[in-house]
């Protein structure tokens, strides 16, 4: 049977490069967008290379949106073999943390923490379903409070308060959920992974700028996740990046 994989934020960036990687190794790749539209012609482009590729609408911060693709998920298929929380922005814009509006960290925890949360939620008891499944937090070395305080690191001087708070929390959320995985033999693996610094649109960015500032592609920030959701072994509770485990 083929593994049946939800990744959100797929419609571009590095989602669409997960989307395209796992879609060539034959797994049924259901590609989350939160505009149906986008979702739908990112998904035509792969089904195009002879991938299985479903669009599904999925706007990871509207409880509706949960619930419904939920629904459809446990109609169509009653299980899922791999989610991936790819799905993140930042609205930060530099702000230093003694003015940063709350609004701002608000909706920052809003994407990156508690839809994370809520969709997870909802769709362990799918993931419960297949025999190991796999969720992968797409998080950020931003959120290391280690790389935050040594003065050696590319995010010492980063200011972010709400994207970094928001990514540490998710950070936890792998800890606590891949914790209580394991205490109870629940064969679901929780790991969050760091793609470096990428060259796509996140944050409203400008990718060849961020190319020409050295900057990934978005095919080499996508590889430490694709080979985490095609890889056997039953790590969990980790943070990794491309070189290898990721300070805390
Ligand atoms: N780029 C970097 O340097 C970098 C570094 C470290 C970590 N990351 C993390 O890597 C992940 C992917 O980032 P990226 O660089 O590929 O970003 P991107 O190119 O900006 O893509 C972000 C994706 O998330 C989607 N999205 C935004 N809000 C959403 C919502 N409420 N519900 C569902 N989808 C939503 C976007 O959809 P629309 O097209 O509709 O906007 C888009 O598909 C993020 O979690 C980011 O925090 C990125």
């Amino acid at each position: 049977m083929q593994t049946l994989t939800l990744i959100t934020g797929a419609n571009r960036g590095m989602g669409f490069e997960i989307a395209k990687a796992l879609g060539a190794h034959g797994q049924h790749i259901l590609l989350g967008a939160r505009n149906l539209d986008k979702g739908e012609a990112a998904a035509a482009q792969l089904r195009a290379t002879g991938a299985t590729v479903d669009a599904i609408q999925l706007d990871v911060t509207d409880p509706e949106s949960v619930e419904a693709v939920t629904t459809k998920l446990t109609a169509d298929y009653g299980q899922l073999d791999i989610l991936i929380n790819n799905a993140g922005a930042t609205h930060d814009a530099h702000r230093a943390p003694s003015i940063l509006p709350l609004n701002v960290i608000r909706d920052d925890f809003e994407l990156n923490y508690f839809g994370v949360v809520n969709l997870t939620q909802h769709l362990i008891p799918l993931l419960k379903q297949a025999p190991h499944a796999k969720i992968i937090n797409v998080t950020s070395m931003m959120g290391s409070l280690s790389q935050s305080l040594n003065p050696e690191a590319e995010t010492f001087r980063a200011s972010a308060l709400g994207y970094q708070s928001s990514k540490a929390a998710t950070n936890m959320f792998t800890i606590q959920l891949a914790k209580e995985f394991k205490n109870n033999a629940i064969p679901i693996t929780v790991n969050s992974v760091d793609p470096g610094v990428v060259a796509t649109g996140f944050g409203g960015g400008d990718p060849e700028a961020a190319k020409a500032r050295g900057a990934k592609t978005p095919e080499m920030g996508a590889s430490r996740t694709i080979e985490l959701a095609l890889s056997d072994d039953d790590v969990t509770a980790t943070f990794s990046n491309d070189h290898g485990p990721v300070g805390w």
